[in-house]
């Protein structure tokens, strides 16, 4: 007979009374495979923890996106949010989809350069813009999202230098019903900044004024406040054909929609709204508006987080159990906070990787580092772990791997599961020689005594 696996002694609670109707969040149905590609398989041959993307899962909420939008409005084009993921092989895939580039740094304009997309395609927002990046937007005729009144003034004078004319837009923010209001980026609507820094663009002999953006937060819950939004921009895009002479080619409605994530606290009792709903108000309020048919803006979404939270994966390993003070259970996880860095708003979802006990605990997650803010989850039900167990931690696809710090521990490798189940490294784990690359050790220092 084959012997049977040694499962350590647990004490439960047990709580009188009520069920609660809601139930509590059990996790412990095993994920061993993730596009057909066994947990197991990856972690031996990546090592843990390591990241995991799903190529199929992009280009399916990429397509499903576009559809929700382009069912609805005529001219519709979505701008892959940089900062949510900037690996390569991850704007590629939503490159070859289609889509154009929005980023919000030097930087992040150049990796777009790099990644093949024309000048032309390249939305730069952000509010931080020196004088050569901006010269390189002008030459390579980008769409050029002004922040501020002293970034309108510098631009011109880039274009008075180099004799050129530059694609601009303004950033809106605006009253949507949202609090705190994202009121520090770009001109305000209410105030009536917006409408004198567009003024001042219909004036300018450099600047050609063609669209109109707004990115009124991240992770919203309220699709009402992008039909607020729209009106607001549509609005203004009436009174430069009215006033100003000039027709708005563009409204670009930024980013925002929500991933299926839970928020913390929210125990997934909150209703996240689908990209539908979000299209139905946005492409209605715009449609309703009043354009002269031939003058339609094209609707440009610049969404991140939707795209990609869902087809990312981080399988990890359990270090040690514990007890803490106060009688509660810890399990100690090999990935931590310094790469799980949404796991400050999300209670992300953790299933074991392995057949696992029919018993569940409720323990802290702590991470690996030396460093008591290390906590993965505050509280989570799993079953019974041991030393060396797998764990899949879901939809930790946007942002993580931008956002990540590289403090104590290196960054670990990113494998891309490619539509036919292979994979691919994407990003190789770093290592002693990476991480020292750039520093420098004066003379007076580089011999020991
Ligand atoms: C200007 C702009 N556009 C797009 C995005 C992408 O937002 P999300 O990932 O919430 O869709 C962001 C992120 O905050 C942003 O600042």
């Amino acid at each position: 007979m084959e012997k049977l696996k040694y499962e350590r002694p647990f004490l439960k609670k047990m709580s009188a009374g009520m069920m609660d109707k809601s139930g509590g969040q059990n996790e412990f149905t095993p994920v061993t495979h993730i596009d057909a590609v066994a947990v197991k398989q990856i972690i031996s041959e990546y090592g843990s923890p390591v990241f995991v993307l799903s190529e199929q899962r992009m280009r399916h909420n990429y397509q499903s996106a576009v559809r929700a939008f382009s069912t609805r409005y005529p001219k519709v084009q979505f701008a892959w949010s940089y900062k949510t993921h900037y690996n390569n092989a991850v704007c590629k895939i939503f490159h070859q989809e289609g889509s154009w580039a929005e980023v919000v740094s030097g930087f992040e304009y150049k990796k777009a350069l790099r990644n093949g997309v024309p000048g032309s395609q390249i939305i730069f927002n952000g509010p931080d813009k020196n004088a050569d990046e901006l010269k390189l937007a002008v030459e390579n005729d980008s769409l050029i999202h002004i922040d501020h009144f002293e970034e309108l003034y510098l631009l011109t004078d880039i274009c008075r230098q180099i004799n050129k004319k530059a694609r601009v837009a303004i950033r809106v923010n605006m009253d949507t019903g949202i609090y705190p209001m994202w009121d520090r980026f770009g001109f305000n609507y209410e105030n009536g900044q917006a409408w004198q820094a567009l003024n001042k663009i219909a004036e300018s002999d450099k600047l050609q004024l063609v669209g109109l953006h707004a990115h009124i937060g991240t992770y919203m819950l309220s699709s009402a406040a992008y039909g607020v939004a729209a009106s607001k921009l549509c609005d203004l895009a009436m009174n430069c054909k009215s006033q100003l002479n000039t027709t708005i080619r563009y409204i670009d409605m930024g980013g925002g929609f929500p991933s299926a994530n839970t928020l913390k606290g929210a125990m997934g009792l909150v209703q996240t709204p689908t990209v539908d709903e979000f299209a139905e108000v946005i492409t209605t309020t715009i449609l309703s508006y009043g354009f002269k048919t031939g003058e339609l803006p094209l609707l440009i979404l610049e969404s991140g987080r939707v795209l990609i939270d869902d087809a990312g994966y981080l399988l990890g390993s359990v270090l040690a159990n514990k007890k803490l003070s106060d009688g509660r259970k810890a399990v100690i996880m090999d990935f931590g906070v310094n790469i799980m860095f949404t796991s400050f708003w999300y209670d992300h979802k953790i299933s074991p990787a392995q057949e696992a006990s029919q018993f569940n605990e409720e323990a802290v997650m702590y991470g690996p580092l030396c460093m008591n803010i290390d906590v993965v989850r505050e509280n989570v039900s799993l079953p019974l772990l041991n030393r060396g167990d797998h764990v899949v931690v879901h939809k930790v696809g946007a942002y993580n791997m931008t956002q990540w710090m590289q403090f104590i521990a290196m960054r670990p490798n990113i494998v891309l599961i490619d539509t036919n189940g292979r994979t691919h490294i994407i990003r190789k784990a770093e290592n002693p020689e990476y991480m020292e690359q750039l520093e420098i050790v004066p003379e007076h220092l580089s011999t020991q005594k």
